[in-house]
């Protein structure tokens, strides 16, 4: 029977990567600088993690240099210990007095399409500017503000600003309810929110300040609202509101940097665990500029000519890491979007590498599957060739949207780097450098100085068979806790497997080491005693050319356990039928193995989806089983739930 579900991973196909991208890419110029042959050695030789990263820290600027590279006493590690830094010296200031000053750091276009261009010294101006004001109302270092803001230029402003001056930031993702941003600045101890009168969403004005008068009635660490004016509507003005262009109106244009211990928390970014209370992530300013900055120049092979895309959300880690931090460190010229991919029309963002000549872009499955949807009649309008590397992350990209991707957006040139990383991890972990052959879902090997592995129920490695995925190491950008809770921090990563980090994901490593990542632990099925990833069950799905998107969840049965049932959107065009379903189950079958065979299928136009994309299985479960729904306050589409009651 395990053959059953080895079989689906029966995706043989590899994509080298180009020639000419190998020779030139920073990783194989750094090899040959080291002497080092191919790629087995070069993860052979980063096994030396200090060597390796200590390697990498010595591309940054300190104020003071490290003693140690390492301190790891299991679970806490530091980092280039009693090193001094400030992140934002790195992002900004050194910059200054060099051609990067007068260089594009971010084109910015709002969903109205007005463009914003801030080149770096416009961004150093505006960050110590801002960041005076904060001190001017008694912001220090340690203290931690709540940014809730949109995708604006003044949201990655606000960020720099507090970590210049030593201030802790804990963005909230502005599609947050007002409950979910109340608990959080409350956990926090916020004395700052930052927020925004409105701002627009498929066209539509969304009012941010009432979410935050209605969160912050009952927080009473926060003294100061900021509020950025955006969309011009009517806000309410309490006695904490300030305009935030009245607060830096006459503010000096020159900022110290706050020297930063490299241990010192640079921000808190909470997460979702297994629990309903929400977990406050902590990164530090040393090792998480160290690890997100070479992971940037190595896996996206950034370059100064480079026009870079990552188009998530700030309000998530991506957008901090890779959309903030490292393109800054790196000196990059970065696309930056407020609005939605497909708005108003579903070319909305191939118009924009057209437009702009975006040469790297980073994207997630969900988002290439519902581009997917639409058709390749959208980016066929469009000049893509300025395109020469493609990003996934977020999720597994079954193989079906990774060659859609492959195909349609990167004209079969691009590379597409499929990265795993998560909230804790700050960068990068696993994933293909421009030198590494390209298997479709798989995000193949660890990066250089990141000891990734499978271990089975009794920490044992594992080869082909599936489990749980662990990092045996410690690495510069990995989380030093959460948030006033280091008893979870144990709890949750270090006391399943003795010193060694367990990531809650569910993985295969196949007989070349790669990666195969299959969900989250909690999103896999038991079926009859076997393992079966829902991801994979959906990528099976997704694979008939009358699906367009699909979520498995496990249902409890009485003999194997869990059966499974399956929600599908189709593919314009298609028309459900219940020999479409039969003949999807069968498809299934047919992939993966008649264990896999989902029990039901149910058609729906929409799933539920939190605000960052992803299939919220929890919900379509309780709808299934006829549970209650639970907190929902954090879907971006409702309606989806209503969707799934006619189809139970
Ligand atoms: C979880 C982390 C890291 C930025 C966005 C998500 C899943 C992430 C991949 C990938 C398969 C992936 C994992 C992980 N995930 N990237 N390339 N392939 N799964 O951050 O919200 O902290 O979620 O996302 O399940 O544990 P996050």
């Amino acid at each position: 029977m395990a053959k059953d579900i080895e079989a689906l991973q029966k995706e043989k196909r590899i994509f080298e990567p180009p020639a000419e991208l190998v020779e030139n890419s920073n990783v194989k110029k750094w090899m040959n600088e080291h002497d080092i042959k191919d790629y087995d050695e070069l993860l052979e030789r980063a096994k030396d993690k200090e060597w390796f990263w200590e390697d990498a820290a010595k591309e940054l600027e300190w104020f003071a240099p490290w003693t140690k590279v390492l301190e790891w006493n299991p679970p806490h590690a530091k980092w280039f210990v009693d090193g001094k830094i400030n992140i934002v010296h790195n992002a900004l200031d050194r910059h200054m007095g060099t051609p990067r000053e007068n260089k594009v750091a971010y084109i910015w276009e709002g969903e109205l399409g007005e463009v914003r261009k801030l080149t770096y010294r416009d961004l150093y101006v505006e960050v110590n500017k801002f960041a005076n004001a904060l001190k001017g109302l008694g912001i220090q270092k340690g203290d931690r503000v709540t940014i809730y803001l949109p995708m604006i230029p003044e949201l990655p402003i606000a960020m720099l600003a507090c970590a210049k001056i030593g201030a802790i930031h804990s963005v909230v993702f502005s599609g947050f309810s007002p409950h979910a941003m109340m608990e959080r600045t409350k956990d926090a101890e916020a004395k700052v929110v930052i927020t925004v009168d409105g701002f627009y969403r498929r066209g539509k004005l969304i009012s941010l300040k009432q979410n935050a008068d209605e969160a912050l009635r009952d927080a009473p660490s926060v003294k100061h609202i900021i509020v950025v004016k955006r969309a011009g509507n009517d806000v309410s003005n309490g006695d904490k509101d300030v305009w935030w262009h009245e607060l830096v109106e006459g503010q000096s244009a020159t900022a110290e940097a706050e020297v930063m211990d490299s241990e010192d928390i640079l921000y808190i970014l909470y997460t979702s665990g297994t629990t309903g209370k929400p977990k406050g992530i902590v990164h530090v300013h040393g090792g998480y500029a160290v690890g997100t900055y070479r992971t940037l120049k190595w896996v996206f092979d950034l370059k100064d000519e480079d026009v870079w895309w990552c188009a998530a959300d700030i309000g998530w880690v991506t957008g901090h890491s890779y959309i903030v931090y490292a393109p800054l460190i790196a000196g990059a010229t970065s696309v930056m979007y407020e609005g939605a991919p497909d708005y108003p029309h579903p070319d909305r963002l191939w118009s924009m590498i057209a437009k702009y000549g975006v040469t790297i872009f980073y994207t997630s499955p969900t988002a290439v599957r519902m581009f997917m949807k639409y058709g390749e009649e959208w980016p066929k309008k469009h000049d893509l060739s300025s395109l020469r590397l493609l990003g996934s992350v977020g999720e597994p990209i079954n193989p079906e949207a990774w060659m859609w991707y492959y195909e349609y957006i990167g004209d079969k040139r691009c590379p597409i780097m499929d990265t795993w990383w998560q909230t804790e991890t700050g960068s990068h972990m696993i994933t293909p450098l421009p030198i590494t052959p390209l298997k479709p879902g798989s995000t193949t090997r660890q990066f250089p100085g990141v000891e990734a592995d499978i271990f089975d129920d009794n920490g044992k490695s594992l080869t082909e068979k599936g489990g749980h995925l662990v990092i045996k190491t410690p690495w510069p950008s990995m989380l030093r806790t959460l948030y006033k809770d280091p008893e979870r921090y144990e709890k949750q990563y270090w006391s399943r497997f003795p010193d060694t980090y367990l990531a809650g994901d569910a993985a295969r490593k196949d007989e070349d080491g790669y990666f195969w990542v299959q969900g989250r632990e909690d999103d896999v099925l038991n079926v009859a005693g076997h393992r079966i990833g829902t991801a994979e069950v959906e990528s099976a799905l997704v694979s008939h050319p009358a699906v367009a998107e699909a979520a498995v969840i496990g249902v409890p049965h009485p003999i194997k356990g869990e059966e499974i049932s399956a929600f599908v959107i189709l593919r314009k065009g298609r028309e459900p039928s219940d020999a479409l379903k039969d003949e999807l189950k069968r498809h299934v079958a047919e992939e993966i193995g008649p264990i896999a065979r989902p029990a039901s299928i149910g058609f729906v136009g929409d799933l539920p989806k939190t605000r960052s994309g992803k299939i919220m299985r929890r919900v379509i479960k309780a709808k299934a089983i006829g549970a209650p729904v639970g907190d929902i306050s954090t879907l971006a589409n409702p309606e989806a739930v209503e969707e799934l009651d006619k189809a139970v």
